[in-house]
């Protein structure tokens, strides 16, 4: 199922992930929050999903799909009228898969004050003109953190996979 076409294959040059990452800087309205004024965690899943994508393509030079999304941790809540930040950067590449990590940030506008509130990882599949994924170029971490974040990135696809696994395995027993 996959495009094994040479012609892209000979066009696969490794890329940095400073190539492709991404910063997004949202408002946040009033109709992206709860009764208590706080960004709605679906309208942040939509932001980082977009960010991810975005740096997913850059890197790919693709359409890309939304395979896994995890590790979505809510640390702390981003409020009405502030900046959300969301910084998106290639962890990890397979064949045709690629993990993205996003961190999200809430800015002040008055205090100027930034925190970290959320972290995640998304996975994504570079898809050709008939939605099947194609090869990728390599990923090439320049950084003692982004080697780090390539070897856990690898780890934790494993994880993914393992977790896909026994799900099916579970859907067909039934
Ligand atoms: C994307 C899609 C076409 C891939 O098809 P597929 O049959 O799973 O393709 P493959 O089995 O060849 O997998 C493609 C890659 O994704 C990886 N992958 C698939 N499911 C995964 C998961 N749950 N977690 C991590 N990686 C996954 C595979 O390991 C493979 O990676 P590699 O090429 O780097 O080794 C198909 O899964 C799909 O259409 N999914 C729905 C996507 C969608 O609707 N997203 C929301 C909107 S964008």
């Amino acid at each position: 199922m996959h495009d094994d076409s040479r012609e892209h294959l000979n066009n696969l040059v490794g890329k940095p992930p400073s190539a492709s990452q991404v910063e997004m800087t949202e408002l946040v309205l009033p109709n992206d929050t709860n009764l208590l004024g706080n960004l709605l965690g679906g309208r942040l899943m939509h932001w980082i999903d977009i960010a991810g994508a975005m740096a997913a393509s850059r890197h790919s030079g693709r359409i890309v799909a939304t395979v896994a999304l995890d590790s979505l941790d809510f640390r702390h809540p981003a409020r009405m009228g502030e900046l959300v930040i969301l910084k998106a950067k290639l962890t990890w590449v397979g064949r045709t898969s690629m993990e993205v990590a996003v961190n999200v940030y809430a800015e002040n506008i008055k205090s100027g004050r930034t925190i970290l509130t959320n972290k995640a990882f998304i996975t994504f599949v570079a898809l050709d003109e008939e939605g099947k994924p194609v090869p990728v170029p390599p990923l090439l971490p320049e950084t003692e953190e982004e080697w780090a974040n390539f070897r856990q990135g690898e780890l934790r696809r494993q994880e993914r996979l393992k977790k896909k696994q026994a799900e099916e395995n579970s859907s067909e027993e039934k």
